[in-house]
């Protein structure tokens, strides 16, 4: 499978000669009777999609003259008819020339759009050429479900389907990768038809989401989730609402959150809707990357992959593409928040850290008052972690940078002296944190799962042992009232919840993206909505 040298840099976004109108969201309707057909089409207007597709083929008992009448002439949206053959990935196995006559009539019979195989179009074409109405076109398409061939192959594909006639050329490949995305938008972005360009599969998924930045004529929203005719179709709800597709234009800004898996992210719901609130010309996905040298490689303009939030597994990985590392977040080893500058470059920064300390010392500060201007009400405190961790790095060397005096204790102690030795503290095992209190007024953060759903019941550290802290911190966010937080509040400390570092680490990634402040109380109304 060879391929292009050629980066997303390359994409001209200016060159289109056929500069779409805005790209159109269809919704499949795979009813099994015309009366659930007629149902869902109703439906799909009521959420503002643009065109329906008519999927014969999934029809029980389809009467063609009868059924066609119905549906293209009671449809309250513009119809795209389409009878897929069992040899296409669809569901009709019968006689080729009655699917054929069907698509025929349902031209007569007023459909705005038909869509035939390639591998059929030439005669389909010669069949209804001279008798095509008005405002009707022919969608000529070609499905691939095991790959996305390379840019040439792809070039020839669109070449043929023009050949054979086409209104609308349709290509519909599969994703082994996110970056085979990127073929198809440079397809997409040249292309002199209209052009519909989808690639199937998870790892497609951006490719349905973009279809406006790169002039894609329209893509596919399912009515509800599972109601997909193919595989990775988001519903048009998720288009229209979590990801802002109508407001999706070829200069907008593509920014996002590369993980593996990382479909159940909420970053995409956070940050679309903080854009959303103050007209930023940007949009937010999920990014499910495997390779993440070669997705920085592949999609490297200024306007796509403009920031991206990193999670599991890339955290540390991602640290070798960068041009530039936050100093502390070299430290820790983890990156978390990616922002592409205006020269192509990479910086790199890890927001968990300021997002924790952060809120330690805002519940410092409530529970003390002021302190002078420039000084961390952290500084000189004696800062107790719990956990060696990827979260117990970040707060260990965050504390350390503000002064305190850390003390890093583990289950395993070896974890705890070589990260207690590199922030320059003091090393201990989990069981002797217990009679640790050569202090009052102590500050506790817990990095360890210990009391992590399920384990509802879990606590890292004693009771007992809590008096001497004037404010516990709990890394886990769920449940977001750990037994330890209880037991400290009982025991008169101030908590911090960890779902403060999970909100305070999306602020810092939306300044760091946008150069902004981050419209703090409707990220903390979304959070709470859809923890
Ligand atoms: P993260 O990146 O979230 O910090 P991690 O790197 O897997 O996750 O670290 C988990 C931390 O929780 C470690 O400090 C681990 O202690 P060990 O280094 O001894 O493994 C701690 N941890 C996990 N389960 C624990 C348990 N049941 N009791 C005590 N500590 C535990």
């Amino acid at each position: 499978m060879g391929s292009l040298p050629f980066t997303m840099s390359d994409l001209q976004l200016g060159s289109k000669a056929v500069q779409s109108s805005p790209t159109l969201l269809c919704t499949p309707l795979m009813g099994t009777t015309v009366d659930q057909m007629l149902i869902e089409m109703q439906r799909a207007k009521e959420i503002s999609a643009d065109v329906v597709e008519i999927r014969l083929d999934c029809l029980k008992n389809f009467n063609p003259r009868q059924d066609l009448e119905i549906l293209i002439k009671q449809s309250p949206l513009p119809t795209l008819v389409t009878y897929r053959p069992s040899w296409e990935g669809g569901q009709y196995e019968g006689d080729e020339t009655k699917r054929q006559d069907a698509l025929r009539l349902a031209m007569q019979l007023g459909a705005n759009y038909i869509d035939i195989e390639l591998e059929v179009a030439h005669d389909f074409n010669s069949s209804i050429s001279g008798s095509k109405p008005d405002n009707f076109k022919v969608i000529v398409s070609s499905h691939n479900f095991h790959n996305t061939p390379s840019a040439e192959a792809i070039a020839n594909l669109v070449a043929r389907i023009q050949a054979s006639g086409a209104d609308i050329v349709s290509i519909a490949t599969t994703a082994l990768d996110i970056t085979d995305c990127a073929r198809i938008f440079q397809i997409m972005v040249h292309s002199q038809v209209p052009i519909i360009g989808i690639v199937m599969g998870e790892r497609g998924l951006i490719s349905r989401l973009l279809s406006p930045k790169f002039g894609g004529y329209l893509t596919y929203g399912a009515l509800e989730q599972g109601a997909i005719s193919a595989p990775g179709q988001p519903t048009a709800k998720d288009l229209l609402d979590l990801y802002n597709f109508r407001l999706i234009r070829p200069d907008t800004k593509v920014y996002g959150i590369i993980g593996k898996p990382v479909g159940h992210s909420k970053s995409p719901l956070l940050f679309n809707a903080s854009f959303k609130s103050v007209g930023l010309n940007a949009v937010y996905m999920h990014f499910l990357v495997d390779d993440v040298e070669k997705f920085f490689n592949t999609y490297s303009s200024i306007d796509f992959a403009s920031g991206c939030s990193c999670t599991i597994p890339h955290k540390e990985v991602a640290l070798k593409c960068m041009n530039e590392i936050d100093p502390i977040a070299k430290k820790i080893g983890a990156i978390n928040n990616i922002v592409r500058r205006p020269d192509g470059t990479l910086m790199a920064y890890n927001t968990d850290y300021i997002g924790a300390i952060s809120a330690i010392e805002d519940g410092l500060r409530e529970l003390n008052g002021a302190v002078p201007a420039g000084t961390s009400p952290l500084s000189g405190k004696l800062f107790v972690v719990l956990g060696a961790g990827g979260a117990g790095k970040s707060l260990a060397y965050g504390g350390a940078q503000k002064g305190a005096r850390v003390v890093v204790a583990n289950r395993t102690f070896e974890r705890a002296k070589e990260l207690a030795d590199k922030v320059g503290g003091q090393a201990m095992t989990l069981a002797e944190v217990e009679h640790f209190h050569p202090e009052e007024g102590m500050v506790l953060a817990n990095t360890t799962s210990v009391g992590m759903k399920p384990n509802f019941d879990a606590t890292p550290l004693a009771k007992h042992a809590l008096k001497h802290y004037c404010l516990v911190f709990d890394a886990i966010y769920t449940p977001k009232d750990t037994r330890l937080l209880r037991e400290a509040r009982e025991s008169g400390a101030v908590i911090v919840y960890g779902t403060e570092m999970l909100i305070r680490q999306g602020f810092e990634q939306y300044k760091n993206f946008t150069g902004l402040p981050a419209p703090e109380e409707l990220f903390r109304q979304l959070m709470e909505k859809h923890a």
